[in-house]
């Protein structure tokens, strides 16, 4: 293949997912909580933070058109551990079409125990999420949060990304720590990275940049 056919199915691949991105915004603008898909940028590094050498599966939440699956994959996490949870069935029916040998399932992640099925006592690795939290109450959130660290080992990290400048999880300190990973200029609209965890304060500690 010429480097301008890989260039024009880049480019083609590109457009179709903001088309598809512009459709579920159209329906659900509320769901899909963005305008654009996630960068590139911003998945690396949310996907950064999995630990490959665990050996457990990864939690995927709100994939949308898959950038972050993506990067998930390219992380080295192999397809089928990978489990991958997208409220939106068109989004659902294009990912499962897409990224062969995940396990996507088109639930709600609010309710992990129904939508997890026979995965629901599964401990994942870790949590990565592109949930628009910030259409959701604050008390729904917290809900969402302490049922997904009560799924990972100590210490192992939700990581969340929120188009505003503060945590959409309120501080409490006493049942979870808050850290700030990053800030994705490259991203549109620009983006923080969040990671909330559980016990294991020397791992907290290691990268912390600001932490809650
Ligand atoms: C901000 S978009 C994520 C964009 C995605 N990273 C991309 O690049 O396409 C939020 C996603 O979360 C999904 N979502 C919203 N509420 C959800 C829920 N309760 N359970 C699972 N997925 C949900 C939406 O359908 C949408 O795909």
């Amino acid at each position: 293949m010429t480097l301008r056919v890989k260039v024009k199915e880049h480019i083609s691949r590109k457009f179709d997912n903001e088309i598809r991105f512009f459709r579920g915004w159209m329906t659900g603008p509320r769901s899909v909580g963005a305008i654009m898909p996630t960068s590139g940028r911003m998945a690396r590094r949310m996907a950064s933070l999995i630990d490959t050498g665990s050996g457990l599966p990864v939690l995927e939440l709100g994939p949308g058109t898959g950038v972050i699956t993506k990067a998930i994959l390219e992380r080295g996490v192999p397809a089928d551990k990978l489990v991958s949870v997208e409220y939106s069935t068109d989004f659902y029916q294009h990912l499962k079409k897409s990224y062969e040998g995940v396990t996507f399932i088109n639930g709600d992640a609010f309710d992990l125990k129904e939508t997890l099925g026979s995965l629901r006592d599964q401990t994942f690795d870790c949590v990565i999420s592109g949930i628009p939290l910030l259409n959701f109450p604050m008390h729904t959130r917290v809900s969402l949060l302490e049922d997904l660290l009560d799924r990972m080992p100590p210490g192992r990290p939700v990581v969340q990304f929120s188009y505003g400048p503060v945590s959409p999880i309120i501080a409490q300190p006493d049942r979870y720590h808050i850290k700030h990973f990053d800030f994705i200029v490259r991203n549109i609209p620009p983006a923080q990275i969040w990671t909330y965890s559980r016990g294991g304060e020397a791992a907290q500690r290691k990268s912390c940049t600001r932490c809650i």
